[in-house]
Order: C-alpha cells, then structure tokens, then sequence
C-alpha cells in the first residue's frame, strides 16, 4: 500500500500538491475545482482575507481549549467532515479511513448518498459521530428508503442537501473526458496511465476484491458501478421538490435535522418552520452556482436573523485554522471541510485525513493565542475587525 509521506506536508495546500500528484488529472480537477468559470470558488477565499481579526497581548492564553459542545455532544474541535462523493475513489475504502480520522479526533463525519461505502459498513466498522447526507431524488420514495436505513444504521443527523435543483455545469469534466457514464477515451486513459500507483493501490484493489465501487447507498438493484449512470442517478433530477417534502422527512426523522446550502436569511426562516435543527450555510465549495455568495459572507445576517432559534454551521472554502475562527467569531457553531481532508485521504488514507483535521487544530489554537482566547466560547465579534455584509463591493 503506497502511504506517501503525510508528513513532508505542512499545510493543507501542501496536500493539495501531493495530491494532484497522484490521481488521473481528470479525477483531481474533479475534486479541486468550481463551476463554470470559477467565480464562487475564488470568491469563497477571497473573502476570508478581506475579514481581519484583533489580537490582544498580555492575557494568559497557556491553556486553550477547543472542545465545543454541539446538539449536547462534546466534540474534540470545531470541525466536521462535510458530505464528499469520492472518498473511495481516492483511496481504496476512502470513506472508512477518513470516517477513523474523525471518529479519533472526535468530530462529526457526514457519510455522502453518493459515496462508495455503505452507511451500514461505516456504522459497524467505524463508528463515531455519524451523520448522513440525503440527496432527495424527485421520486422521494427511494430518498425514503435511505432514511430509514440511515435510522436503522444509528446515524445521529440527517444532512438533507438542498442547493443543487438542476444539474451543474462543470465544463472542466467534459474537457477531460469525466463524463457519467464514463467513457473510455486516449485522455481519459493517457492520465490514468500515467498515475500508476493510483492504479494499482485503488482501482486494483477494487478489483481484485470483487469488481469496481458502486454507489453503494443507492436502493436495491440501483448500485451500479461509479462510472455508470444509474437508474437512481437518471432519477435525481429535483427540481419538483418543495419545502413540504422537507417536512415529510422531519416527520419521518427522529434524530437532528440539518439542511444544507443556506446562503439567505429567507431560506433560513423557512427551514426553522420546517422544523429543522440545524442550517448548513454553503454553496457547495464553489462547485454549483457560480454566482453564489460566499458562505463567510452569507453568516453574519443568517446568524442575526435565526438567532438562538436554529444551530449555525458553515462551510466552503475553510483551509486555515484562522479561517475556522472567523466564522465561529461570527456566531456560526461548527465549520465542515471538503476538499483538505480529501487530500488528505488520498495521500495518506486515515493518516492523510489525520493530518488534514491537525492542521486546523494547531492553527485553530495559534489563533486563539494571537486573538487572547482560551476556549471557542470567548470568540464573538469583538475579535473582528470587520464583519462582511454581502452589500460590500468586491475587490478582486
Ligand atoms: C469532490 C466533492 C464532492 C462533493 N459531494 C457532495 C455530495 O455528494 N453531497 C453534498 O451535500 N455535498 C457535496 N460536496 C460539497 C461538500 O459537502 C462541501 O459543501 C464543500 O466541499 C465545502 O467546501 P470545501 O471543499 O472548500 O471545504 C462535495 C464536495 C466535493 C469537493
């Protein structure tokens, strides 16, 4: 098994480098990149650094403390796993090593509808925090079906995405030959080819054990393999859906319901008539529409206007621990993570994704020390210099 060495990175963008230098090009732009032309993916970091925070010098900052208490749950950090497809494309069994890293630095881990693992494998061999992702497919039937395996696997959330009405418009896939079905083309195979060890470390393990990953959430009968189009995916065309599906799933769902892809406060409001527990601020990581507000942007008014009513978690974009204190300044409660711990599961597995959620916890605690904080519950306002409005103009 090729473990690559998880410790010549010293940051987040170090394991984006080792990482595209290890999967097909197609496999890795898949992961790394936006929508269209890219706009929402630049502006969510882009925003990060126009916000600033206050330093205070002289108070005692030698014990920090970053554990933070979420739906009556201590967790290790502020952090979450954000609900990825590909885990296991990246890393044979992806989504158990990651799910590890989590359950060992205790913090949730967001199993994806799409994702290549089972939720009833993750619920016996990992464990943990567990929260699962729906997508809700226009015949909410089969959405259905998922939610009671997801109630019988003991998953704690369901996570019920809601930002992706049509299809995206990713033309970077088309331009690599990633289309679904898969086709094989002289590109498509050419950077295959030319990442042996993912060839051999991934898909040949896959198929020495049995055959290519499935999507294996998909109902009976409809876990064909990840390169095809299966009849559940023919069927994930939602644009029908309304907020009075949502309520279905709230009657149907005993743990915390959480909503993500929040970006207003009107859509905010709605959800906590629905009777959701929590709101997912994000826009997917810059991957759906590309003229979405940044989510680090959208906080501040949804945080004001929910008040105390609903439990604010953000994501998209967040690579830096400093990131992660600007949205829990702001009032949001936990922040998600897509893409670093997916780096990280592709160079290292668990340890990869380890390393990933490290990095934040060391930077969270630097920051804290800069900012004279010792617990995440000192953070507030006052540590902002300045809080963004969407209403700012851009200066790209
Ligand atoms: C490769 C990839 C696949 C994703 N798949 C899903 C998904 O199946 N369901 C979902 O709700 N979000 C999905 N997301 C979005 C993430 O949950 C999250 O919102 C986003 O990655 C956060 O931005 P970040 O990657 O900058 O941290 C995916 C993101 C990536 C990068």
């Amino acid at each position: 098994m090729f473990s690559g060495n998880v410790n010549e990175a010293l940051n987040n963008h170090d394991m984006r480098h080792m990482a595209r230098k290890r999967l097909p090009k197609w496999l890795f732009e898949f992961v790394d990149r936006g929508t269209e032309d890219e706009v929402a993916l630049r502006n969510n970091r882009a925003a990060f650094e126009r916000i600033k925070l206050k330093t205070q010098v002289l108070i005692d900052v030698s014990k920090r403390n970053q554990e933070i208490t979420l739906f009556g749950k201590k967790h290790g950090m502020p952090l979450g796993i954000a609900p990825t497809g590909p885990a296991g494309m990246l890393w044979y069994k992806g989504e158990l090593e990651l799910a590890r890293a989590a359950k060992a630095a205790n913090i949730p881990f967001t199993l994806a509808t799409g994702s290549q693992t089972s939720m009833e494998e993750v619920a016996k061999l990992v464990g943990g925090t567990l929260w699962f992702q729906l997508y809700m497919w226009s015949d909410v039937s089969m959405s259905h079906i998922l939610v009671d395996r997801a109630k019988n696997a003991g998953f704690e959330a369901l996570v019920v995405t809601l930002d992706g009405p049509v299809g995206t418009n990713r033309e970077y896939n088309i331009r690599n030959g990633y289309t679904v079905p898969f086709r094989y083309t002289r590109k498509n195979t050419a950077a295959v080819l030319a990442k042996p060890g993912w060839l051999l470390n991934v898909i040949m393990r896959y198929w020495m054990s049995g055959g290519m990953p499935t999507r294996a959430n998909y109902p009976e009968g409809m876990t064909e393999k990840f390169t095809h189009v299966s009849t559940a995916e023919r069927k994930t065309k939602n644009d029908s859906l309304s907020w009075d599906d949502l309520s279905v799933l709230r009657d149907m769902w005993p743990g915390k319901l959480l909503v993500k892809g929040i970006l207003t406060p009107r859509d905010a409001e709605r959800a906590i008539e629905r009777g959701v527990d929590g709101i997912i601020v994000s826009n997917h990581g810059g991957r759906n529409f590309d003229s979405s507000m940044a989510p680090i942007e959208a906080l501040a008014p949804i945080v004001d206007a929910v008040g105390s009513r609903t439990t604010v978690i953000v994501d998209s974009g967040f690579r830096r621990g400093s990131d992660v204190v600007k949205a829990l300044a702001i009032g949001a409660k936990l922040v998600m993570v897509g893409r670093t711990t997916l780096w990280g599961t592709t160079v290292g597995g668990e340890a990869g994704a380890a390393r990933a959620i490290n990095f934040y916890r060391e930077e969270i605690s630097r920051t804290l020390a800069y900012l004279g904080c010792r617990n995440i519950s000192d953070l507030s306002r006052d540590c902002l210099e300045q809080v963004m409005t969407p209403h700012l103009p851009l200066t790209m």
